[in-house]
């Protein structure tokens, strides 16, 4: 690092962090086929849980669409009405679609189902594919493989794929505390 003003600012930074991790937090990403149902609720619902793990700056969320059609909307109503009756917020939240970069940035992409795994292991290439897993792989009993899409059906459809979410969530969170070696 030359010896500018600039370099000194980010040295004096560094030497806050308590360690590399929080330099480079570890970064999940959630994917569905709108991001406005499925993704979204898994995002927030993550996010929620690191939260209360006091995690936030070591891990960090996001999610995406494989199709282009809700780019730039908030969660479909119904999803964040079931996610309000269990005390989370995902308003600030907008779909936008998975990009190319996103294979690089992110150490985890979790698909929903398996439509959007084909589709993201069609993107990833050889060199992602390992990136990209199914969520409801961290899930300890599902029942299931997939997180069905609720978007065609009732409030019991987004009810049933958060009761799914919040258990791959928990897996998921007890793997990255062993994989990225956080306590
Ligand atoms: P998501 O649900 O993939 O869980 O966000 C869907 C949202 C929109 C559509 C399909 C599924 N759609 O066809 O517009």
């Amino acid at each position: 690092m030359p010896c500018t003003r600039s370099g000194l600012a980010f040295c004096r930074e560094l030497r806050h962090l308590r360690s590399m991790d929080e330099f480079w937090p570890y970064r999940v990403l959630f994917v569905c086929l709108g991001n406005i149902c499925r993704s979204p609720m898994a995002e927030a619902t993550f996010r929620a849980l690191v939260a209360a793990e006091g995690l936030s700056q070591r891990i960090r969320t996001d999610s995406a669409a494989t199709g282009p059609w809700h780019v730039g909307k908030p969660p479909d109503g119904r999803a964040q009405s079931e996610m309000r009756r269990r005390g989370r917020d995902m308003s600030d939240l907008r779909a936008r679609q998975v990009r190319r970069q996103d294979f690089d940035r992110f150490d985890l992409i979790l698909a929903m189902d398996m439509d959007n795994l084909d589709d993201l292991w069609r993107m990833a290439g050889a060199e992602y594919r390992d990136k990209v897993r199914l969520f409801l792989d961290f899930a300890e009993q599902p029942g299931t493989k997939e997180v069905p899409d609720p978007y065609y059906g009732g409030a019991d459809g987004f009810a049933h794929a958060l009761d799914l979410i919040e258990q791959a969530s928990e897996g998921l969170l007890a793997h990255i505390r062993k994989e990225a070696g956080l306590a």
